[in-house]
Protein backbone atom coordinates (compact mmCIF):
# COMPACT_ATOMS: atom_id res chain seq x y z
CA UNK A 1 0.00 0.00 0.00
CA UNK A 2 0.95 3.69 -0.95
CA UNK A 3 1.96 5.36 2.28
CA UNK A 4 -0.30 8.36 3.35
CA UNK A 5 0.69 10.79 6.02
CA UNK A 6 -2.92 10.17 7.86
CA UNK A 7 -4.16 12.79 10.42
CA UNK A 8 -2.96 12.13 13.74
CA UNK A 9 -6.59 12.39 14.83
CA UNK A 10 -7.54 9.20 12.46
CA UNK A 11 -3.70 7.62 13.23
CA UNK A 12 -4.92 7.33 17.15
CA UNK A 13 -8.51 5.25 16.16
CA UNK A 14 -8.20 1.73 16.12
CA UNK A 15 -10.63 -0.53 13.40
CA UNK A 16 -13.39 -1.83 14.46
CA UNK A 17 -12.88 -5.51 15.32
CA UNK A 18 -16.80 -6.37 15.19
CA UNK A 19 -16.12 -5.09 11.57
CA UNK A 20 -12.95 -7.51 11.29
CA UNK A 21 -15.30 -10.49 12.80
CA UNK A 22 -17.76 -8.96 9.80
CA UNK A 23 -15.42 -9.96 7.29
CA UNK A 24 -13.88 -13.16 8.48
CA UNK A 25 -17.37 -14.74 7.91
CA UNK A 26 -17.59 -13.03 4.84
CA UNK A 27 -14.31 -14.16 3.37
CA UNK A 28 -15.35 -17.82 4.49
CA UNK A 29 -18.81 -17.74 3.08
CA UNK A 30 -17.08 -16.51 -0.05
CA UNK A 31 -15.04 -19.70 -0.05
CA UNK A 32 -17.93 -21.76 0.25
CA UNK A 33 -17.84 -22.46 3.90
CA UNK A 34 -21.23 -23.11 5.49
CA UNK A 35 -21.12 -20.14 8.23
CA UNK A 36 -22.97 -19.44 10.82
CA UNK A 37 -22.60 -15.86 11.43
CA UNK A 38 -23.03 -14.47 15.34
CA UNK A 39 -21.39 -11.32 15.09
CA UNK A 40 -24.04 -9.71 13.63
CA UNK A 41 -25.21 -6.60 15.30
CA UNK A 42 -28.27 -5.59 13.58
CA UNK A 43 -31.81 -7.10 13.70
CA UNK A 44 -32.71 -9.89 11.48
CA UNK A 45 -36.09 -8.25 10.25
CA UNK A 46 -37.16 -6.48 7.38
CA UNK A 47 -38.17 -2.40 7.80
CA UNK A 48 -42.37 -2.83 9.10
CA UNK A 49 -43.94 -2.10 5.69
CA UNK A 50 -45.43 0.95 6.96
CA UNK A 51 -42.22 2.71 7.57
CA UNK A 52 -40.99 1.46 3.74
CA UNK A 53 -44.63 2.69 3.00
CA UNK A 54 -43.98 6.39 4.53
CA UNK A 55 -40.76 6.71 2.79
CA UNK A 56 -42.16 5.82 -0.59
CA UNK A 57 -44.81 8.83 0.45
CA UNK A 58 -41.87 11.09 1.30
CA UNK A 59 -40.53 10.55 -1.85
CA UNK A 60 -43.74 11.07 -4.11
CA UNK A 61 -44.81 14.10 -2.25
CA UNK A 62 -40.71 15.22 -3.17
CA UNK A 63 -39.77 15.45 -0.01
CA UNK A 64 -36.10 15.09 -1.68
CA UNK A 65 -34.20 18.35 -0.56
CA UNK A 66 -32.20 19.57 2.03
CA UNK A 67 -33.73 19.99 5.29
CA UNK A 68 -32.35 22.58 8.47
CA UNK A 69 -29.81 20.45 9.59
CA UNK A 70 -31.16 19.93 12.63
CA UNK A 71 -33.47 17.98 10.85
CA UNK A 72 -36.91 19.21 9.08
CA UNK A 73 -39.46 20.08 11.88
CA UNK A 74 -41.94 17.99 11.97
CA UNK A 75 -39.15 15.13 12.25
CA UNK A 76 -38.03 17.09 15.88
CA UNK A 77 -41.29 18.10 16.95
CA UNK A 78 -42.36 14.31 16.54
CA UNK A 79 -39.53 13.39 18.05
CA UNK A 80 -40.00 15.44 21.14
CA UNK A 81 -44.13 14.29 20.94
CA UNK A 82 -43.09 10.70 20.99
CA UNK A 83 -40.81 11.20 24.00
CA UNK A 84 -43.65 12.65 26.00
CA UNK A 85 -46.51 10.48 24.95
CA UNK A 86 -44.30 7.31 25.15
CA UNK A 87 -42.78 8.31 28.57
CA UNK A 88 -44.10 11.49 29.84
CA UNK A 89 -40.50 13.44 29.13
CA UNK A 90 -40.85 17.33 28.53
CA UNK A 91 -38.58 18.00 25.26
CA UNK A 92 -38.84 20.68 23.46
CA UNK A 93 -37.84 20.38 19.32
CA UNK A 94 -35.15 22.98 19.97
CA UNK A 95 -33.44 20.45 22.05
CA UNK A 96 -33.75 17.76 19.08
CA UNK A 97 -31.18 17.16 16.36
CA UNK A 98 -31.14 14.64 13.65
CA UNK A 99 -28.60 12.55 12.85
CA UNK A 100 -27.55 10.10 10.56
CA UNK A 101 -27.78 7.14 13.25
CA UNK A 102 -26.83 6.32 16.64
CA UNK A 103 -23.01 6.72 15.84
CA UNK A 104 -23.22 9.83 14.34
CA UNK A 105 -25.14 11.03 17.14
CA UNK A 106 -22.48 10.44 19.33
CA UNK A 107 -20.02 11.55 17.30
CA UNK A 108 -21.58 14.46 17.61
CA UNK A 109 -22.46 15.33 20.99
CA UNK A 110 -18.72 13.61 21.93
CA UNK A 111 -16.81 15.93 19.83
CA UNK A 112 -19.08 19.19 20.65
CA UNK A 113 -18.12 18.74 24.24
CA UNK A 114 -14.67 17.18 24.57
CA UNK A 115 -10.91 18.61 24.74
CA UNK A 116 -7.44 17.61 24.81
CA UNK A 117 -6.36 16.35 28.20
CA UNK A 118 -10.19 16.05 29.04
CA UNK A 119 -10.95 12.64 30.68
CA UNK A 120 -13.56 10.38 29.13
CA UNK A 121 -14.93 7.74 31.58
CA UNK A 122 -16.05 4.11 29.72
CA UNK A 123 -17.39 1.50 31.89
CA UNK A 124 -16.08 -1.83 30.37
CA UNK A 125 -17.55 -3.63 28.61
CA UNK A 126 -18.12 -1.36 26.04
CA UNK A 127 -18.91 -0.47 22.64
CA UNK A 128 -15.85 -0.27 20.29
CA UNK A 129 -16.75 2.70 18.89
CA UNK A 130 -16.75 4.75 22.33
CA UNK A 131 -13.07 4.57 22.65
CA UNK A 132 -12.39 5.34 19.11
CA UNK A 133 -14.54 8.31 19.06
CA UNK A 134 -12.91 9.95 22.16
CA UNK A 135 -9.82 8.71 20.91
CA UNK A 136 -10.27 11.05 17.64
CA UNK A 137 -11.20 14.09 19.87
CA UNK A 138 -7.64 13.93 21.57
CA UNK A 139 -9.46 13.53 25.21
CA UNK A 140 -8.23 10.32 26.99
CA UNK A 141 -10.56 6.97 27.82
CA UNK A 142 -10.47 6.04 31.37
CA UNK A 143 -12.29 3.04 31.77
CA UNK A 144 -13.86 1.68 35.08
CA UNK A 145 -14.46 -1.92 35.93
CA UNK A 146 -17.79 -2.93 36.60
CA UNK A 147 -17.19 -7.10 36.73
CA UNK A 148 -17.96 -7.22 40.69
CA UNK A 149 -20.99 -5.55 39.67
CA UNK A 150 -21.90 -8.49 37.09
CA UNK A 151 -21.16 -5.49 34.24
CA UNK A 152 -23.41 -3.06 35.78
CA UNK A 153 -22.24 0.32 36.34
CA UNK A 154 -22.94 1.68 39.69
CA UNK A 155 -22.84 5.21 40.97
CA UNK A 156 -20.47 4.60 43.20
CA UNK A 157 -17.79 3.00 40.31
CA UNK A 158 -18.73 6.47 38.59
CA UNK A 159 -17.80 8.42 42.18
CA UNK A 160 -14.42 6.83 42.47
CA UNK A 161 -13.34 7.39 38.63
CA UNK A 162 -14.59 11.06 38.67
CA UNK A 163 -11.20 13.10 38.49
CA UNK A 164 -11.00 16.99 38.43
CA UNK A 165 -10.34 16.35 34.41
CA UNK A 166 -13.28 14.28 34.14
CA UNK A 167 -15.81 15.96 31.62
CA UNK A 168 -17.97 13.13 30.04
CA UNK A 169 -19.12 9.78 31.17
CA UNK A 170 -20.40 7.76 28.10
CA UNK A 171 -22.66 4.84 29.51
CA UNK A 172 -24.79 2.56 27.42
CA UNK A 173 -28.12 0.81 28.77
CA UNK A 174 -28.82 -2.32 27.50
CA UNK A 175 -25.53 -2.38 26.43
CA UNK A 176 -23.64 -4.02 23.61
CA UNK A 177 -21.60 -6.16 24.40
CA UNK A 178 -22.65 -6.94 27.88
CA UNK A 179 -26.81 -7.25 26.80
CA UNK A 180 -26.81 -5.62 30.69
CA UNK A 181 -29.89 -3.27 32.21
CA UNK A 182 -28.91 -0.70 34.33
CA UNK A 183 -31.88 -0.04 37.08
CA UNK A 184 -33.37 3.28 36.20
CA UNK A 185 -32.51 4.35 39.94
CA UNK A 186 -29.26 3.43 39.96
CA UNK A 187 -29.12 5.59 36.27
CA UNK A 188 -30.29 8.57 38.04
CA UNK A 189 -27.52 8.24 40.92
CA UNK A 190 -24.81 7.79 38.06
CA UNK A 191 -26.18 11.38 36.82
CA UNK A 192 -26.50 12.66 40.11
CA UNK A 193 -23.26 11.63 41.31
CA UNK A 194 -22.30 13.45 37.78
CA UNK A 195 -24.09 16.71 37.75
CA UNK A 196 -22.70 16.99 41.10
CA UNK A 197 -19.25 17.26 40.04
CA UNK A 198 -19.98 18.98 36.76
CA UNK A 199 -19.50 16.24 34.95
CA UNK A 200 -21.80 15.21 31.32
CA UNK A 201 -23.44 12.11 30.49
CA UNK A 202 -23.62 10.50 26.94
CA UNK A 203 -26.20 8.14 26.83
CA UNK A 204 -26.60 5.62 23.99
CA UNK A 205 -30.19 4.40 23.98
CA UNK A 206 -29.88 2.54 20.82
CA UNK A 207 -31.41 -0.42 22.25
CA UNK A 208 -33.88 1.17 24.81
CA UNK A 209 -36.71 -0.66 23.49
CA UNK A 210 -35.00 -4.45 23.76
CA UNK A 211 -35.34 -5.08 27.22
CA UNK A 212 -36.75 -8.19 29.01
CA UNK A 213 -39.05 -8.24 32.05
CA UNK A 214 -38.88 -7.59 34.89
CA UNK A 215 -36.01 -5.46 33.51
CA UNK A 216 -37.65 -1.76 32.60
CA UNK A 217 -37.30 0.31 29.53
CA UNK A 218 -35.60 3.49 30.93
CA UNK A 219 -34.64 6.54 29.15
CA UNK A 220 -32.69 9.48 31.23
CA UNK A 221 -35.06 12.14 28.77
CA UNK A 222 -37.28 11.53 31.73
CA UNK A 223 -34.94 13.12 34.57
CA UNK A 224 -35.60 16.55 35.74
CA UNK A 225 -33.85 19.41 34.10
CA UNK A 226 -31.54 20.02 36.78
CA UNK A 227 -30.35 16.82 36.19
CA UNK A 228 -30.83 17.06 32.35
CA UNK A 229 -29.14 19.45 32.02
CA UNK A 230 -26.01 17.35 31.79
CA UNK A 231 -27.12 14.52 29.95
CA UNK A 232 -27.02 14.11 25.88
CA UNK A 233 -29.54 11.03 24.92
CA UNK A 234 -27.87 9.40 21.68
CA UNK A 235 -30.85 7.59 19.85
CA UNK A 236 -31.45 5.65 16.86
CA UNK A 237 -34.24 3.80 14.41
CA UNK A 238 -31.63 1.50 13.56
CA UNK A 239 -32.11 -1.26 15.95
CA UNK A 240 -35.74 -0.22 17.35
CA UNK A 241 -37.59 -0.39 13.91
CA UNK A 242 -34.61 -2.84 11.67
CA UNK A 243 -33.83 0.10 9.93
CA UNK A 244 -29.73 -0.17 10.17
CA UNK A 245 -29.19 0.50 6.17
CA UNK A 246 -31.77 3.97 6.44
CA UNK A 247 -29.05 5.98 8.60
CA UNK A 248 -31.05 8.16 10.94
CA UNK A 249 -30.67 8.58 14.93
CA UNK A 250 -31.26 11.67 16.98
CA UNK A 251 -29.67 13.30 20.30
CA UNK A 252 -31.87 14.86 22.74
CA UNK A 253 -29.21 17.80 24.84
CA UNK A 254 -29.90 20.87 26.27
CA UNK A 255 -29.94 23.74 23.29
CA UNK A 256 -26.65 25.08 24.00
CA UNK A 257 -25.12 21.93 23.45
CA UNK A 258 -27.62 20.84 20.77
CA UNK A 259 -26.64 24.31 19.31
CA UNK A 260 -23.45 23.52 18.96
CA UNK A 261 -24.16 20.03 17.48
CA UNK A 262 -26.06 21.69 14.36
CA UNK A 263 -22.75 23.67 13.91
CA UNK A 264 -20.66 20.64 13.61
CA UNK A 265 -23.52 18.56 11.58
CA UNK A 266 -24.25 21.36 9.47
CA UNK A 267 -20.24 21.03 7.93
CA UNK A 268 -20.09 17.26 7.38
CA UNK A 269 -23.61 15.47 6.78
CA UNK A 270 -25.87 18.70 7.19
CA UNK A 271 -28.43 16.16 8.12
CA UNK A 272 -30.20 12.83 7.51
CA UNK A 273 -31.79 11.95 4.23
CA UNK A 274 -34.96 14.21 3.56
CA UNK A 275 -37.73 11.22 3.31
CA UNK A 276 -36.28 8.96 5.99
CA UNK A 277 -36.52 11.52 8.24
CA UNK A 278 -40.44 12.27 6.93
CA UNK A 279 -40.89 8.48 7.40
CA UNK A 280 -39.37 8.33 10.87
CA UNK A 281 -41.64 11.76 11.82
CA UNK A 282 -45.11 10.16 10.05
CA UNK A 283 -44.00 6.51 11.94
CA UNK A 284 -43.67 8.12 15.88
CA UNK A 285 -46.85 9.95 15.23
CA UNK A 286 -48.72 6.10 14.32
CA UNK A 287 -47.01 5.19 18.08
CA UNK A 288 -48.92 2.08 18.32
CA UNK A 289 -48.31 0.76 15.50
CA UNK A 290 -44.59 1.30 15.73
CA UNK A 291 -44.76 -0.10 19.20
CA UNK A 292 -47.00 -3.16 18.15
CA UNK A 293 -43.99 -3.48 15.45
CA UNK A 294 -41.00 -3.62 18.53
CA UNK A 295 -42.93 -5.58 20.35
CA UNK A 296 -43.28 -8.17 18.02
CA UNK A 297 -39.56 -8.33 17.48
CA UNK A 298 -38.56 -8.32 21.44
CA UNK A 299 -41.10 -11.51 21.75
CA UNK A 300 -38.88 -13.15 18.55
CA UNK A 301 -35.89 -12.00 20.67
CA UNK A 302 -36.40 -13.20 23.93
CA UNK A 303 -37.94 -16.51 22.60
CA UNK A 304 -34.11 -17.10 21.62
CA UNK A 305 -32.87 -15.44 24.64
CA UNK A 306 -34.71 -18.11 26.40
CA UNK A 307 -33.67 -21.09 24.54
CA UNK A 308 -30.08 -20.05 23.87
CA UNK A 309 -28.52 -19.03 27.51
CA UNK A 310 -29.18 -22.03 29.19
CA UNK A 311 -27.87 -23.90 25.65
CA UNK A 312 -25.01 -22.15 25.77
CA UNK A 313 -24.19 -22.73 29.70
CA UNK A 314 -24.61 -26.43 28.50
CA UNK A 315 -20.75 -26.09 26.52
CA UNK A 316 -17.74 -27.17 28.72
CA UNK A 317 -16.07 -23.86 29.71
CA UNK A 318 -18.67 -21.59 28.83
CA UNK A 319 -20.52 -19.32 31.43
CA UNK A 320 -23.05 -17.35 30.51
CA UNK A 321 -25.22 -14.71 32.83
CA UNK A 322 -29.15 -14.25 31.22
CA UNK A 323 -28.62 -10.73 29.51
CA UNK A 324 -31.82 -8.00 30.90
CA UNK A 325 -31.88 -6.46 27.39
CA UNK A 326 -30.11 -5.85 23.65
CA UNK A 327 -29.83 -9.07 21.63
CA UNK A 328 -26.50 -10.21 22.44
CA UNK A 329 -25.21 -12.96 24.62
CA UNK A 330 -21.99 -12.26 26.54
CA UNK A 331 -20.01 -15.73 27.01
CA UNK A 332 -17.11 -15.93 30.02
CA UNK A 333 -14.96 -18.37 28.00
CA UNK A 334 -11.69 -18.10 30.65
CA UNK A 335 -12.53 -21.31 32.19
CA UNK A 336 -11.08 -22.64 28.52
CA UNK A 337 -7.93 -20.65 28.59
CA UNK A 338 -4.50 -22.68 29.67
CA UNK A 339 -2.24 -24.31 27.18
CA UNK A 340 -4.68 -25.16 24.34
CA UNK A 341 -6.03 -21.64 24.79
CA UNK A 342 -4.22 -18.66 25.59
CA UNK A 343 -7.10 -15.96 25.12
CA UNK A 344 -10.22 -15.63 24.22
CA UNK A 345 -9.42 -14.35 20.58
CA UNK A 346 -8.00 -18.13 20.09
CA UNK A 347 -11.09 -20.02 21.40
CA UNK A 348 -12.67 -17.10 18.69
CA UNK A 349 -10.38 -18.42 15.87
CA UNK A 350 -11.21 -22.20 17.04
CA UNK A 351 -14.80 -21.80 16.55
CA UNK A 352 -13.99 -19.79 13.48
CA UNK A 353 -12.15 -22.55 11.54
CA UNK A 354 -13.47 -25.82 13.04
CA UNK A 355 -16.94 -25.28 13.35
CA UNK A 356 -17.54 -22.35 10.39
CA UNK A 357 -19.41 -20.13 13.58
CA UNK A 358 -18.36 -16.67 13.92
CA UNK A 359 -18.33 -14.64 16.91
CA UNK A 360 -16.56 -11.20 17.85
CA UNK A 361 -14.28 -11.37 20.82
CA UNK A 362 -13.92 -9.42 23.97
CA UNK A 363 -10.93 -7.60 23.70
CA UNK A 364 -12.32 -5.14 21.49
CA UNK A 365 -15.05 -4.64 24.01
CA UNK A 366 -12.86 -4.35 26.66
CA UNK A 367 -13.32 -8.03 28.09
CA UNK A 368 -10.68 -10.46 26.89
CA UNK A 369 -11.69 -13.47 27.88
CA UNK A 370 -15.22 -13.10 26.52
CA UNK A 371 -16.96 -13.79 23.18
CA UNK A 372 -19.97 -11.72 22.24
CA UNK A 373 -22.89 -14.04 20.46
CA UNK A 374 -25.71 -12.26 18.75
CA UNK A 375 -28.98 -13.95 18.26
CA UNK A 376 -30.01 -11.67 16.09
CA UNK A 377 -30.29 -14.71 13.64
CA UNK A 378 -32.94 -17.55 12.59
CA UNK A 379 -33.43 -20.55 15.94
CA UNK A 380 -32.09 -22.61 13.27
CA UNK A 381 -28.89 -20.85 12.91
CA UNK A 382 -28.64 -20.89 17.09
CA UNK A 383 -29.80 -24.39 17.06
CA UNK A 384 -27.21 -25.58 14.56
CA UNK A 385 -24.47 -23.07 16.09
CA UNK A 386 -25.23 -24.76 19.41
CA UNK A 387 -24.45 -28.30 18.09
CA UNK A 388 -21.70 -27.05 16.25
CA UNK A 389 -19.83 -25.80 19.51
CA UNK A 390 -21.09 -28.63 21.68
CA UNK A 391 -19.79 -31.31 19.38
CA UNK A 392 -16.05 -28.50 19.36
CA UNK A 393 -16.30 -28.93 23.51
CA UNK A 394 -18.32 -31.39 24.95
CA UNK A 395 -17.02 -34.34 22.54
CA UNK A 396 -14.81 -35.14 25.32
CA UNK A 397 -17.06 -34.88 28.31
CA UNK A 398 -19.93 -37.42 26.50
CA UNK A 399 -17.16 -39.54 25.59
CA UNK A 400 -16.47 -40.41 29.39
CA UNK A 401 -19.68 -39.95 30.31
CA UNK A 402 -20.86 -43.33 28.18
CA UNK A 403 -18.30 -44.88 29.13
C1 LIG B 1 -24.25 0.40 21.45
C2 LIG B 1 -24.47 0.93 20.08
N1 LIG B 1 -24.60 2.23 19.93
C3 LIG B 1 -24.79 2.78 18.72
C4 LIG B 1 -24.86 2.00 17.59
C5 LIG B 1 -25.02 2.72 16.29
O1 LIG B 1 -26.08 2.33 15.55
P1 LIG B 1 -26.61 3.23 14.36
O2 LIG B 1 -25.54 4.19 13.99
O3 LIG B 1 -26.93 2.27 13.28
O4 LIG B 1 -27.80 3.92 14.90
C6 LIG B 1 -24.70 0.63 17.69
C7 LIG B 1 -24.69 -0.24 16.50
O5 LIG B 1 -24.29 -1.36 16.51
C8 LIG B 1 -24.52 0.08 18.99
O6 LIG B 1 -24.38 -1.24 19.16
Amino acid sequence: MTSFPVSENVARMKTSSTFKAMQAAANLREQGFDVIDLTVGEPDFPTPEFIKDLAIEGLHKNITKYTAAAGMKPFTHAVAHFYGEQFGAAISPKEIAASCGGKQALFNAACTILNKGDECLIPKPYWVTFPEIVNFTGATPVYIETEETDFILSAEQVAGAITDKTKLLIVNSPSNPSGRVIPSDEMRKIIEVCAERGVYVLTDECYLYFVYQPAEVFTSAVLPEELRRFVCVAGSFSKTYAMTGWRIGYTIANEAWTQAIIKLQSHSATHPTSFVQYACARAMERREESMAAVQEMLAEYKRRRDWLIPELNKIQGFKCANPEGAFYAFVDVRGLLGEKFAASADVADYLLTEAQVVTTDGEGFGADGFLRLSYATSMENLHTAIERMKSLFNAQTDATASV
